[in-house]
């Protein structure tokens, strides 16, 4: 029951984030496929091939770093901001094979080891925060304030500066926020289990 009501909450959020960006373009899996649910880090790699030019990114919040490994792997320069500094995984599964493929203990990707702030950011294309603790709002603020591109897929409110009104949902309510503070912005959603909406601006500059 507790599924069937998240589920619909969750269609009539992307319903709500559709109508909100202004010249929203269904981007991806909006059908139900089996859920992915260990290729969360595959699928958002794949995702930001498939609609973002490669650049210098920053994986926000980036945890172990594979989504960073991933891009850096495929020509992309990605570097994490987190302030834990956590290993990479010795291991991960290709999503087309679904065979493990090692990561060399030898692998690093760069990696500040601090927590999130606008300063960070002028030597970036693209802000991405996957479930970044405490770092939304301050993604959208540095993206408006810098001119680059950001991909969020928000999950909790805590430390966040910004708080919902009364029957808003967070997502609605960033989304909102961005809305507001002039972005356009798009939704999209992945094909995993949890909080797998998110939405992205692109700044102007050609080739984003
Ligand atoms: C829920 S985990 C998400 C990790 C990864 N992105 C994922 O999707 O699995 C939240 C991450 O945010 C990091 N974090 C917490 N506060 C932060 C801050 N102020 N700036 C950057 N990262 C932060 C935590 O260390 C943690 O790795």
């Amino acid at each position: 029951m507790a599924k069937r009501k998240d589920k619909k909450r969750s269609a009539q959020l992307f319903a709500d984030l559709n109508k909100i960006s202004a010249n929203a373009q269904p981007t991806s899996t909006t059908h139900e496929l089996t859920r992915m649910g260990k290729f969360r880090f595959q699928l958002l790699h794949q995702w930001l091939a498939e609609n973002f030019a490669p650049c210098r990114v920053a994986d926000i919040g980036g945890g172990k770093g594979l989504l960073a490994y991933l891009l850096q792997e495929n020509g992309w320069t990605a570097t994490v901001i987190d302030p834990t500094h956590q290993a990479l995984p010795d291991k991960y599964k290709d999503m087309a094979t679904n065979k493990r493929v090692r990561i060399a203990t030898s692998e690093r990707v760069p990696h500040v080891n601090l927590a999130f702030d606008q300063s960070m950011t002028k030597d970036f294309d693209l802000l991405v925060g996957m479930h970044a603790h405490g770092c939304n709002v301050k993604i959208i603020d540095a993206a408006i304030a810098q001119g680059k591109s950001f991909v969020l897929l928000p999950c909790c409110i805590i430390d966040e500066p910004v708080y919902p009104p009364h029957g808003v949902h967070w997502l609605q309510c960033l989304a909102d926020y961005a809305f507001g503070n002039g972005c356009t912005i798009h939704p999209f959603r992945l094909n995993f289990g949890g909080q797998n909406i998110g939405f992205y601006s692109k700044n102007q500059k050609p080739g984003y």
